[in-house]
């Protein structure tokens, strides 16, 4: 059973009210920072946890804290980032919805580490339910005294505000979401300078996701070192996992960071296996971003060591045989996917979501959809699948924004582990037009028809 850190008081009833989640030791870390801890304190306990950034890149925490800009004289800022868009995610949600109160006790004593007055919590357009509950914990938190001028006596002023975003997935990149809660277009900002020198309004700004805020208060009230001791190596500390696809129980998970991918994927206490004692064909591990990983090395790595949950495990052999722990968002398929369309799918949301700064992202995206879609629908030529190789190799590393590595990965990964399925769509076009491909037909049992995978 996994320690729980986040979710551990997320069942009580009426924690999302103030009193129920005080009378459960809620705001104990505010306490403890504000009357016994300096900023600086803070800082080197989250750095001594090992926490690292949850919201896809894993950056430590700590690291980033010390980073910001506390000579300057400039106000300084907190933005949470909660726009959590990226497709197979949905723990951020989970956790505001829930214990929206541990969001804010992290707001505070974060804000209080990096000496902010004034921080904000940038959340998903969508989510306006989670919104409106965040608005009156805030108004709770208010009432009580642990928002506002001079909390709980110390001389600390903190204002927090919840601001509702501009509805397009490259509101999640750090610089656009600073553009967007500037009130403009959500484009991305060259860096350097990083919002650590030079973010919201040209102030000093720490940007981090809801779940990396959340773990605070656990590691300010038991201490960075306890924290540490959760995990494995430079994995340290639990993860949400936002569970979906061929599985028995789809959900939200608090796991230790650790565990291994086949007790995580089989065990009744995780995700059961999978629905209907199919076959698994193939995972992402981390939102739709990251590279698929087919059966093969999926509980082992290429090296023949079990595959963990971890962010050095998941991503061992790099991109030709690994993956990412990314956002969490774990999507399982069974052996009725179409990799193809699947493919096809996160390729159009990213041309969708492309905010067409830079040429390769913006007409890239677009390509790679088009290419796929004819694919797809039983079109495609044989020449489309080294074209789409070629395309989306010419947008990795060739934007201002991760987004066009996000778009390019999967697309790389599918190719790379699942070519011969793009070949058998192109040389059996009417099976592809009659949708009759693998959901009728696994694709282990026409594999044949297409021979040897060629990479
Ligand atoms: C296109 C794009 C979308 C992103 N969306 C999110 C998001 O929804 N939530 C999030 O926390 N980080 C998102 N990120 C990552 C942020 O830029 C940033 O790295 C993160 O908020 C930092 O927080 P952390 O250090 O706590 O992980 C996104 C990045 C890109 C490139």
């Amino acid at each position: 059973m996994s320690k729980k850190i986040l979710l551990e008081k997320a069942s009580i009833p009426g924690i999302k009210t103030y009193e129920v989640y005080r009378q459960n030791g809620g705001y104990a870390s505010v306490e403890k920072a504000l009357k016994s801890m300096t900023p600086d304190e803070v800082v080197e306990e989250v750095k001594a946890s090992g926490l690292r950034g949850r919201g896809g890149a894993g950056f430590p925490t700590g690291l980033k804290w010390s980073f910001i800009d506390k000579k300057s004289g400039k106000p300084r800022h907190l933005v949470c980032n909660a726009d959590e868009s990226e497709p197979g995610t949905f723990k951020d949600r989970f956790l505001m919805e829930y214990i929206p109160h541990l969001l804010i006790e992290g707001m505070i004593t974060s804000s209080y580490a990096l000496e902010a007055n004034l921080s904000y919590i940038y959340i998903r357009g969508e989510y306006m339910w989670v919104y409106k509950i965040l608005e009156r914990a805030i108004k709770e938190a208010y009432a009580a005294g642990w928002l506002g001028k001079n909390i709980l006596g110390t001389g600390y002023n903190l204002d927090l505000y919840v601001h509702c975003g501009g509805g397009a997935y490259i509101c999640g990149e750090e610089t656009a979401l600073i553009e967007s809660l500037e009130g403009k277009r959500g484009n991305p900002r060259i860096k350097p300078p990083f919002p650590a020198v030079s973010g919201l309004w040209s102030n000093p700004t720490v940007v981090n996701n809801v779940e990396s805020i959340a773990a605070v208060p656990w590691i300010v009230n038991n201490t960075g070192a306890e924290y540490a001791k959760i995990g494995i190596g430079r994995s340290t500390g639990t993860k949400l996992i936002s569970a979906s696809g061929h599985i028995k129980n789809p959900g939200v998970y608090e796991i230790e960071l650790g565990l291994s991918v086949d007790e995580f994927m089989n065990s009744d206490e995780y995700l059961g296996g999978m629905i209907d004692e199919r076959p698994l064909k193939a995972f992402v591990p981390g939102g739709s971003s990251v590279p698929v990983l087919p059966a093969n090395l999926i509980y082992k790595t290429a090296n023949g060591e079990d595959r963990l949950m971890t962010y050095e495990s998941l991503s061992d052999g790099g991109f030709a045989t690994g993956s990412m722990l990314g956002s969490g968002g774990f999507i399982v398929y069974n052996d009725t996917a179409c990799i193809v369309r699947n493919t096809w799918n996160f390729s159009r949301f990213y041309h969708h979501e492309s905010c067409g700064q830079c040429s390769p992202c913006r007409e890239g995206t677009g390509w790679l959809e088009k290419v796929l879609h004819r694919i797809e629908n039983g079109h495609g030529r044989e020449e489309d699948i080294d074209l789409l190789w070629s395309i989306q190799s010419k947008i990795e590393g060739n934007t201002i924004c991760p987004l066009g590595d996000a778009a390019a990965w999967p697309v790389a990964a599918a190719i790379r582990h699942f070519r011969d399925e793009f070949e058998y769509h192109v040389r059996f076009p009417e099976k592809i037009k009659n949708r009759d491909h693998f959901v009728n037909e696994p694709f282990e049992k026409v594999r044949h028809l297409v021979g040897k995978q060629t990479v």
